[in-house]
């Protein structure tokens, strides 16, 4: 017997609602027949407790802080697998086969070169344009170059365009970091894997070859893989409200990586990266900018603290952090700001403010020190979380169009606005004719002097 939730609505009528429960037995009351039957519709501002499809990509359980891929515990994929291993179970559903996993390492090797005259596109950015900037709107460009690929109607041709996006974003956002430092945008090689392309065509010159150390590559490595998806989070969301309406898969991603770049979301590892810098130039104690935080006048929040939906820990932090020692030592690296990270985690995770709002370091907080020590730009570190985001968002952007039924996204809202209103010529406008809200003034309130009315309507 399928289980219901009734509600019992303030005029007395009762309607049952189906109960939902998810593989990992989570319970979702669905709605879906409540305005139609009642004309009542549910408000959640920020979606808090609101689950906008039922997906099969990521697993999340915020209590515990588990993250599973496909089923996979992300700590065993960190360990075991390569980014685009991982990128091919979430788009797929499965770890590839040894002969899907070189099929696709191909496609990526073949796609990874952009267009000979997109490149001139990069001139045209002013040299200090954000790159995340540039990101997304070379993206949405890419689709101009890639006419065939706004029609996906088979596997095939699936594969394709997702190989393509995947590598050439890779490809965009070096050359986007190259333009931005005034240097000749490098091609990428054919004989690299992908993490070690992507190093190259940031930091090697036409006339010397940048080599990575098999420490570096492991390490960008697992931040791509850590960020390879997080289920239902701001840009995903926004990838699929984009795709619901049938957009195409470059301007559905292309939207992500905009909805990305905000502070509270993946610009979070910049602010990050930006606050350990202001603590240590400034030479305030951790004691005092804790202080600063909680006394909330200033609105300043402890970047990469804090997630809507991990209340005990973020695993990817856990593996970062530990990530972040190995690689420093190995690079015989001391960089303070790892030492003020450390501290600032003490002690927010010793104050009850931290504690009782079930604030801990999210994977923000140590990504920044990884990418610090890889030599990698603090504006780029929000484009290097969307090439993570990538295959996520391409497997979010295929659940929507595999299944038929998807509907397009398009909430419902409650106004809150004015009610009607009578339209007041210019001078009618004035005060005493409409009182603060806009409203208009009943007649005989208002002044016994009425200005004329325009005889002719204004034509501007
Ligand atoms: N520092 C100080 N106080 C905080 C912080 C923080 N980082 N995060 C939340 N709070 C407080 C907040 O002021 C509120 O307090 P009160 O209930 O007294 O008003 C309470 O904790 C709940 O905060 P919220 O803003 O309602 O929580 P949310 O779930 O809407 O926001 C968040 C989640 C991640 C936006 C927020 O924790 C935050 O702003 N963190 C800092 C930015 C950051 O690190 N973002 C990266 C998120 S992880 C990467 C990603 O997935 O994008």
């Amino acid at each position: 017997m399928p289980e219901t939730a009734s509600l019992t609505l303030p005029d007395g009528r009762t309607i049952e609602l189906p109960v939902i429960v998810g593989s990992e037995n989570e319970h979702a009351i669905d709605i879906s027949r409540l305005r139609g039957e009642t004309g009542y519709i549910t408000i959640d501002d920020g979606f808090m407790n609101t689950g906008s499809c039922k997906s099969e990509i990521t697993f999340i359980d915020g209590e515990k802080g588990v993250l599973r891929y496909r089923g996979y515990p992300v700590e065993d994929l960190a360990k075991n697998c390569s980014f685009v291993e991982t990128a091919q179970l979430l788009i797929w559903g499965e770890l590839p086969t040894p002969e899907a996993r070189r099929d696709f390492s191909d496609l990526l090797t073949e796609n990874s070169a952009l267009p000979e005259d997109f490149r001139r596109h990069f001139t045209a950015f002013p040299v200090h344009a954000h790159p995340m900037s540039i990101m997304s709107a070379m993206i949405n460009a890419l689709q101009s170059y890639d006419l065939p690929g706004l029609i996906i109607d088979d596997e095939e041709e699936f594969e394709r365009v997702s190989g393509a996006l995947m590598s050439k974003v890779r490809t965009i956002a070096a050359a986007a970091y190259k333009s931005s430092i005034g240097e000749p945008i490098m091609y990428p090689r054919y004989d690299l894997r992908y993490v070690e392309n992507f190093l190259h065509m940031m930091f090697s010159k036409p006339y010397r070859d940048y080599v990575p150390s098999a420490e570096a590559t492991a390490a960008l490595n697992l931040f791509f893989l850590l960020h390879a998806d997080h289920e239902q989070n701001c840009s995903t969301s926004t990838v699929r409200m984009v795709a619901s309406g049938q957009a195409n898969m470059y301007a559905s991603v292309a939207a992500g990586v905009c909805a990305l770049w905000g502070r509270l979301h993946g610009g979070a590892n910049q602010a990050v990266m930006e606050m350990l810098s202001f603590i240590q130039s400034s030479g305030m104690s951790v004691k005092d900018y804790v202080a600063k935080v909680k006394d909330r006048a200033e609105g300043i929040r402890l970047m990469g603290f804090g997630h809507r939906v991990y209340r005990a820990f973020d695993p990817r932090a856990v593996l970062l952090k530990d990530a972040c020692d190995k690689l420093l030592n190995a690079m015989h690296i001391d960089d303070p700001r790892l030492e003020i990270a450390k501290q600032l985690e003490e002690a927010a995770l010793s104050d009850d403010y931290f504690v009782s709002r079930k604030l801990y370091p999210n994977v923000d907080f140590y990504s920044g020190i990884i990418l610090t020590a890889l030599g990698i730009p603090v504006e780029m570190f929000t484009v290097l979380f969307a090439i993570g985001r990538v295959p996520g968002w391409i497997a979010h952007w295929k659940e929507i169009y595999d299944v038929p039924s998807t509907k397009i996204y398009r909430p419902r809202q409650v106004y809150t606005g004015s009610v009607r209103r009578e339209w007041l010529n210019r001078f009618q406008r004035e005060k005493g004719y409409t009182d603060s809200r806009g409203f208009k003034v009943p007649e005989e309130l208002r002044p016994t002097q009425a200005p004329q009315a325009d005889a002719v309507p204004p034509t501007n």
